[in-house]
């Protein structure tokens, strides 16, 4: 048992997949802009994901636990108290000031790719910036505590002592996960704990780190849909992906966007 090593072969995949999934991000960018709604940005990744990159959208008739209905999209949009798996719709129009996490995760040749990041409709408040750049932040220091030889507890501390440090709280139902040809696998990455606590990183394994922070108290809940899931105190909330390896010297970001420098 315990968590599998990716061979060489299966990490080349998973470089492809990975930096499929950033371009979505790259791409989708610009339409993110009032007026649009959830179902338009929907719409225009899995065009792209199918249509340019010969790809498949994984969210699409995905479902996790028995009972869950199948997720309707193609990707989760998750708007202002929303934490994540949003569904995107028609009815969900952007306006100026909003704040959401687009969620992409690809398969190409069998392989996931999985991150997420913010965007802006116009200008976000003082307290949404804030909470973004202390979310990316978050995922950053989690990414940075990654080596051969760390432990799970190293990324989860990092991150609950940045988000706490600023008074934000930290999401606990929702965890990182190991990824690869399955979507979600061992291990459960938690983005709270203790430093030098649980399983120990090997190089060769991949995980994603996706911290959810809210603004207000860390408690959620779920919508009859049992999909989206929002803050229980309606106050913002914020989410950050990278789907990573683990090496000898740190972490492959394998998700990585042209936008990012500092890692
Ligand atoms: N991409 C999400 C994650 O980071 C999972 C979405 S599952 C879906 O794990 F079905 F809602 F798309
Ligand atoms: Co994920
Ligand atoms: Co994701």
């Amino acid at each position: 048992m315990g968590i599998k090593l990716k061979t060489a072969d299966e990490i080349a995949k998973m470089r492809v997949a990975g930096r499929m999934a950033a371009r979505v991000l790259e791409m989708i960018g610009e339409h993110v802009v009032a007026g649009a709604t959830t179902e338009d940005l929907d719409r225009t990744c899995h065009e792209f994901i199918v249509e340019d990159l010969d790809a498949v959208p994984a969210p699409l008739n995905y479902s996790n636990a028995p009972g869950q209905p199948p997720f309707p999209k193609s990707i989760c949009t998750s708007v202002n108290h929303v934490v994540c798996h949003g569904i995107p719709s028609e009815r969900k129009k952007l306006k100026r000031g909003d704040v959401l996490n687009i969620d992409i995760t690809v398969i190409k040749d069998g392989y996931h790719g999985d991150t997420s990041k913010m965007f802006y409709v116009g200008e976000p408040s003082v307290l949404a910036q804030r909470l973004i750049d202390i979310t990316q932040e978050c995922l950053y220091r989690g990414i940075k505590s990654v080596r051969n030889g760390a432990r799970l507890g190293d990324i989860g501390a990092a991150i609950q002592a940045h988000a706490e440090g600023n008074n934000f709280s930290v999401v606990r139902e929702f965890c990182g996960h190991g990824i690869g040809d399955v979507f979600h696998d061992e291990p459960q990455v938690l983005h709270y704990g203790r430093a030098n606590t649980g399983t120990e990183l090997k190089s060769g394994m991949i995980f994603t780190i996706e911290p959810m922070i809210n603004a207000g108290r860390r408690h959620i809940k779920m919508l009859p849909d049992q999909w989206t899931v929002v803050t229980k105190d309606h106050k913002l909330s914020a989410q950050w992906e990278h789907t990573i390896l683990v090496t000898d010297e740190g972490a492959e970001v394998l998700t990585l966007r042209g936008e990012e420098n500092l890692l």
